[in-house]
């Protein structure tokens, strides 16, 4: 079975990681270690409503401020981490090393470990400080997937748009899902 560690971040897009969350749980055993930083946890109530519960599509929730968490060394391990969406404020800690949360703290040691770490950064327009932050990290391997769905699926609503975003994304983990896949004809 595999492990993954999921960050959630205060950018807006936070339907992606709960629809990612629940296409993996939907056609994959794996056991995911979730952290939803504070602002996160404001924007996961403002954009998915004041009842919306992440954490039962977890096999663990940390505390965004639990710095004695497993997950806070590499001694513990992952397959990889997502943060998803990716918040320019993460992204530049993560740029920095600068791991004053869980979240960070967690990818920080991602990295260190020369695991999988996907980032989905979430913002517009991009000034020059997050796309210095984008490239070092990407030179630095981490994969830098923004949060922009593709369309030559035809989707024909929003649920199709965000289900072949996070099925790319489960792609690159090496999790199974339905991706629609370019080379079958599409119709509209
Ligand atoms: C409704 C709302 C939407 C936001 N959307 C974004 C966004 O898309 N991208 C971004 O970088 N910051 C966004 N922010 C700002 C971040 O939440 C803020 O920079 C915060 O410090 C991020 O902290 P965190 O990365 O620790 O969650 C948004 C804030 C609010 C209140």
């Amino acid at each position: 079975m595999k492990r993954f560690i999921v960050g959630i971040s205060g950018a807006s897009g936070v339907i992606y990681a709960q629809r990612f969350l629940q296409k993996v749980a939907k056609h994959n055993k794996t056991e995911i270690h979730l952290i939803v930083t504070a602002n996160a946890q404001a924007i996961v109530r403002h954009e998915l409503g004041e009842k919306a519960d992440l954490s039962h599509l977890a096999f663990r929730t940390y505390a965004p401020d639990d710095l004695m968490a497993p997950i806070c060394s590499g001694s513990f391990p992952t397959d990889g981490m997502i943060v998803i969406p990716c918040s320019m404020k993460t992204l530049a800690g993560l740029a920095t090393g600068f791991a004053d949360n869980l979240l960070l703290r967690a990818a920080d040691v991602t990295m260190k470990e020369k695991r999988p770490l996907l980032l989905v950064p979430r913002e517009m327009p991009l000034s020059p400080i997050h796309l210095d932050n984008m490239l070092k990290l990407a030179n630095w391997g981490a994969h830098i997937i923004p949060a922009c769905p593709g369309f030559y699926h035809l989707p024909k609503n929003l649920d199709d748009l965000i289900d072949q975003f996070v099925f790319r994304i489960m792609d690159i983990l090496g999790l199974k899902s339905p991706i629609q896949r370019w080379g079958h004809r599409f119709s509209s």
